[in-house]
Order: structure tokens, then C-alpha cells, then sequence
């Protein structure tokens, strides 16, 4: 790494991931397992159980907020000096953890970070695991953004999905949400479901509208390998179709007012991107706790991290849960490797084309520590065939460019 990286000016964000579903959703390739003692578990959210069903499920979470604060405490001196500007607590289903260990977790966090004034704190939800969502206490511990996994307003999708919650469930925790005071919510949608028309398609971008989601994640749902979809497709409309869901779709959202920054992210306002998603695109630092939680980090001196030498890396921590809280016995990072010079171009590229806005030049030296000359040419390259522009320092995507996002990035590699 050359020494062009100023690490004091790469933001540093923190992920925090939680690994349990009440159930695995069938198109879902991410690190979510069925929580143990499942049963129990929603007969809790239900709020039925009994007092020793309950404390199982609590025993179970409070060790796993256990490993959390140790696992933190390992990644110290990554920080090298920095405050955290976001934090992002995704899953799995980060709204099963009882709001007793998120008290704990963000005391510790509070305790051994400096955080910037203006931290945002996201935590994903399902609205299945929100009936009785205690709004007002999430924005009391300090989580400030919501982003609720919704995925459609249509209850026969929805069974399609797998999904736990219907439509109804899902604009009632989000106008419920809104209502206790959250400024900054986000809808996850996915469109090209089983057998969806465009109709259907726009039905549901109208009501995260109306729901009054201020960011619109809009997904195109992908058939993941190791996933029961992947075994067992069902029909999904056809690439005529799914051009038109695509065209359509972001003209009601643009009619509706949101705003495209990413190629699957809308916002209502500028102030309403995500802005820990942003510092990934923009290819800043990021610790990583939790199960299967992946982050990437610069190592600005030799004598930082368990004498790693200067670069850039990324680590991974263990799948598994059960591996992840039995710290004692399993290493909880599998992978701390660096990534190689030749690889920079594309990593950066491949998170820097997906905003809109596109990328000022200096922050690819900034964040790499590569100087522009060899990528220079290929800039060039890319403007002659009308897929990126170059003005006042900053590339950007054409709408060309826009549409075909992995022939610019091809280029890069
Ligand atoms: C990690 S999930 C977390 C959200 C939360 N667990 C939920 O589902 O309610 C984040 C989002 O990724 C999207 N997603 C998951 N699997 C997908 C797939 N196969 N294709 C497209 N989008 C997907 C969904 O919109 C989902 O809400
Ligand atoms: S609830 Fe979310 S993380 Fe869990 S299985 Fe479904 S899509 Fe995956």
C-alpha cells in the first residue's frame, strides 16, 4: 500500500450481525438460521409464553450479546483514532433481540467507542416480530433508522415468500414506527416475484408510499444457489415483463418523489440515504461483529492488529452461531487477508459506480492509496463509448453506463 492513505480520513463504520429468523425464507441466502427452541421462541413473540420459556430464549441472547462485547473488544485497536459514524444491525432478524440486550450491548459500545455526533443507527426489522415492538425504547437505546423488511403489500405474494407477516401487519408497524417518533424509515421491497404482473408491482411501491417509508429499497428478486427457491423455482415473469416492472417501477417511485442515489436505493430526501450503505460504496472502513459478519479495514502501521502489515484487508467472522459464541474454543475470525494491489481498481469501482452521483477522483486515492494513472486510460475508454462522464473530477455513470453497470466494471477489473 502506498502511503497516500491518510487512515484519519477513512470512515469507519461498525456492522453488527444478528443470525436468527423465526423462520428461513425460502428465496434467503444470507447467514440466518431458525432460532433454537423455536417454538418457544414464537410463542415469546407472541407474548404468551411462560416465565421459563422466556428465560431460555433470554439466556440464549445474552450469551450471544456476551460474545458481541468480546468480539468488539478484540477489534480496539482497529479503530486507530477514529470515531464510528454509523452503525448497522442487520440479519437474520435483528428485532427478535430482547431490547434488554441492546441496552447492554450499545452501554458497552458507548463505554469502549467514540461515536460522532450525528451516528446513525440502523436496525433491520421484520414487521412479523413487531406486534408489540417497543418503538419508542429502540429510539431510547439510540437506534435512530429502521429499515423494515416488507417485501411486498400483497398477502398472496407474501405466502408465496414464505413470509411470517402479512400486509396489513407490515403498514402498521411502519406507520406505528413513524408514529413513535422514527424520522428516517426504510422499506425493503423486492419486485419480479412469483407469477407478479407489473400491476402488482407498482401496487406495492405505492403503498410503502403511503406507509410513509422516507427510503425505498428496491430489489429485483435473485434465485440464490442453497436455497429452496433455487431447488424448486417457482415461475417468475419473463425478461419482457421484468423490464417493464423495471421502467415503470422507477417512474412511480420518481412520480412519488423518491430520488434514485444507488442503483436499488431511493430516498425522499437527500438527508434520507442510508449513510452507512454509503460509506461501503464509497469503500470506507467497517468493523464487523457478529456470526458470519464480514468487515474491511486499513491498517495504517505495522504495529496496529496482531502485526499485520500496512493495507487494506477484509475479515470475516465464523458462520456458525454456535462456533461464534463458544469463543473460548473457535476462532471467531476465519478470514483476516488483504487485498491484493491488482484487485483494487475493481473493488473500489464495483462500490463506487453503483451511486448515481458517482465518485470524486481524489477519493479513489484516498481510500486506495493508488494514484489515478493507470485507471486514467480506462476512463477515457469508457467516455468515448458514452458509458461514464468525467467533469470537475468526478466520474460518473451515464444513464448508458447505468444500464450496462457490469460491462463499466468489466473494464476496471
Ligand atoms: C438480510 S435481509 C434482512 C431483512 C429481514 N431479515 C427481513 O427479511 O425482514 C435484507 C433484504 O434483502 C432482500 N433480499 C433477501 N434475499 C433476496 C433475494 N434472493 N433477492 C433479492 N433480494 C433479497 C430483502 O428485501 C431483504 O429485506
Ligand atoms: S427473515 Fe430476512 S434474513 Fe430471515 S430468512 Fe427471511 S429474508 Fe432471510
Amino acid at each position: 500500500m502506498s502511503s497516500l492513505i491518510n487512515v484519519l480520513q477513512v470512515p469507519l463504520a461498525l456492522y453488527i450481525h444478528i443470525p436468527w429468523c423465526v423462520k428461513k425464507c425460502p428465496y434467503c441466502d444470507f447467514n440466518s438460521h431458525t432460532l433454537p427452541h423455536n417454538d418457544t421462541l414464537s410463542k415469546t413473540i407472541n407474548l404468551d409464553a411462560t416465565d421459563q420459556t422466556s428465560s431460555i430464549v433470554d439466556d440464549h441472547f445474552h450469551l450471544y450479546v456476551d460474545a458481541l462485547i468480546k468480539d468488539i473488544n478484540d477489534q480496539l485497536p482497529l479503530l486507530q483514532g477514529r470515531k464510528i459514524s454509523s452503525i448497522f444491525i442487520g440479519g437474520g432478524t435483528p428485532s427478535l433481540l430482547p431490547i434488554t440486550q441492546y441496552q447492554r450491548l450499545f452501554d458497552h459500545l458507548k463505554s469502549v467507542l467514540l461515536l460522532c455526533d450525528d451516528l446513525e443507527v440502523t436496525m433491520e426489522a421484520n414487521p412479523g416480530t413487531l406486534e408489540h415492538a417497543p418503538f419508542e425504547q429502540y429510539l431510547q437505546v439510540g437506534i435512530n433508522r429502521l429499515s423494515m423488511g416488507v417485501q411486498s403489500f400483497s398477502d398472496t405474494k407474501l405466502e408465496a415468500l414464505g413470509r411470517i407477516h402479512n400486509a396489513n401487519q407490515a403498514q402498521m408497524a411502519t406507520q406505528a414506527a413513524k408514529k413513535a417518533g422514527f424520522k428516517r424509515v426504510n422499506i425493503d421491497l423486492m419486485h419480479g416475484l412469483p407469477n407478479q404482473s407489473l400491476q402488482e408491482a407498482l401496487y406495492d411501491i405505492e403503498q410503502a408510499h403511503q406507509a410513509g417509508a422516507t427510503h425505498i429499497s428496491w430489489y429485483q428478486l435473485t434465485i440464490e444457489p442453497n436455497t429452496v427457491f433455487y431447488r424448486n423455482t417457482p415461475v417468475l415473469p419473463d425478461d419482457n415483463d421484468l423490464a417493464k416492472i423495471e421502467e415503470q417501477g422507477c417512474e412511480v417511485l420518481n412520480q412519488l418523489g423518491y430520488q434514485n442515489y444507488e442503483v436499488s436505493a431511493w430516498v425522499s430526501a437527500e438527508d434520507q440515504q442510508c449513510r452507512h450503505n454509503v460509506n461501503y460504496w464509497q469503500f470506507g472502513d467497517y468493523l464487523a461483529i457478529g456470526a458470519g459478519a464480514h468487515g474491511k479495514i486499513t491498517i495504517a502501521d505495522d504495529s496496529v492488529y496482531n502485526d499485520f502489515e500496512r493495507g487494506i484487508y477484509r475479515f470475516s467472522k465464523t458462520r456458525l452461531p454456535k462456533d461464534y459464541m463458544t469463543y473460548e474454543q473457535y476462532p471467531k475470525t476465519v478470514g483476516f487477508a488483504p487485498i491484493a494491489e491488482e484487485d483494487l481498481n475493481g473493488e473500489f469501482m464495483m462500490n463506487a459506480l453503483r451511486l448515481t452521483s458517482g465518485v470524486p477522483l481524489n477519493l479513489y486515492s484516498d481510500r486506495t492509496g493508488l494514484t489515478t494513472a493507470k485507471i486514467k486510460p480506462i476512463i477515457k475508454r469508457l467516455q468515448q463509448q458514452k458509458l461514464l462522464v468525467e467533469a470537475d473530477n468526478l466520474i460518473q455513470p451515464t444513464d448508458l453506463g447505468r444500464r450496462y453497470l457490469n460491462q463499466v466494471l468489466q473494464a476496471f477489473l
